[in-house]
């Protein structure tokens, strides 16, 4: 008989929009096909006992435990994944950084108590926003963790894969290898290593200009866009993309994701939390792909990410 060593995921803004597209395609074992608990964390007075029991009523045979708490040590405790998304979202009008602020104390009180009680072995995942920012405080509050905190741009990397595939007028599946390099406030998507249906993007989409700027700025402006035609921020895909994140954390991959930039070879500043192309031996290990160059085209819009992120973050290291 094979005997599973059962796995906990916590995650933070449980009653929230992103985790009801979260929930329902974890415990169902989308990812993890195995015996799961979750603990979901919520804030006093927001209504998360609907969401347990709506889980109890979607009878997911793997979902052996839902844990509810309003505590971050109870629901950090032995949890091999924390998924944060509790932070207030972005509204109509508002940019990302203009939530930092706002955000920013969730983060430095959570990192606290989780350097304090997670588990040695965790990986962490923010997709609060602005993510960057946020993780990077994680980072400060939680230096345990600094080289397991990870923050989501693989969002970025989906929708950049969706563009080309588009453009392509082929289905997604076609296209592989894109890499965001940068911030997910200002994504920086990269084709330069990407294949349509085998081939060099440049061999399929032989438009230069929508290429290097036009396919940049729509990605870029694709929260704006979702944000504008739901009046809320994205839900269903960004929970797709935690889900595809937890899958090339699991399993051997290639995926872009904002890590700590610590011993990176590109000449980013060290002590970021910044997107590169990532390289995934499974169950938690993950190191910067090492041997890749950014075109040309890319470099200047790189560091000038960069600069703002560090801008930003200066002021948020007062803010403690
Ligand atoms: C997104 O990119 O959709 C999310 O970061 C939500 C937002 O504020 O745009």
């Amino acid at each position: 008989m094979k005997i599973f060593a059962m796995k906990k995921i916590a995650i933070t803004g449980a009653a929230g929009q992103v985790a009801y597209s979260l929930l329902p395609r974890l415990a169902s074992g989308a990812v993890l096909k195995e015996p799961l608990t979750l603990s979901l964390l919520e804030k006093k007075g927001v209504a998360l006992q609907g969401v347990v029991e709506e889980l109890s009523d979607g009878m997911f045979p793997l979902l052996q435990k839902v844990l509810a708490t309003e505590d971050p040590k109870e629901a950090f405790k032995d949890a091999d994944y924390i998924l944060m998304l509790g932070a207030s979202p972005r509204k109509k009008g508002q940019k990302r950084e203009d939530v930092a602020k706002i955000n920013a104390s969730i983060f430095w009180e959570q990192g606290r108590i989780l350097n304090e009680h997670g588990k040695k072995s965790a990986s962490i995942l923010v997709v609060g926003n602005p993510c960057n920012d946020m993780a990077w405080i994680l980072t400060q509050s939680a230096p345990r963790f600094k080289t397991r905190i990870h923050a989501l741009t693989l969002l970025d990397q989906n929708r950049a894969t969706y563009q080309l595939a588009k453009r392509a007028n082929v289905s997604v599946s076609k296209v592989s290898q894109v890499t965001i390099w940068g911030d997910h406030s200002m994504p920086i998507p990269d084709w330069s290593y990407a294949t349509i249906d085998g081939k060099p993007v440049q061999e399929v989409i032989e438009d230069k200009k929508w290429l290097e700027q036009d396919f940049h700025r729509i990605v870029q402006k694709r929260g704006d866009e979702i944000l504008s035609l739901r009046s809320f921020s994205s839900a269903l895909s960004a929970a797709e993309a935690i889900l595809h994140w937890l899958h090339c954390m699991e399993y051997p991959s290639t995926f872009s994701s904002a890590f700590h930039s610590f011993g990176n070879p590109y000449g980013i500043d060290e002590d970021l939390i910044f997107s590169f192309p990532c390289i995934s031996k499974g169950k938690g290990d993950v190191m910067i792909a090492p041997n890749l160059q950014w075109p040309h085209h890319l470099e200047k819009a790189i560091f000038q990410a960069e600069e703002k992120l560090k801008k930003r973050l200066l002021i948020l290291s007062h803010l403690r």
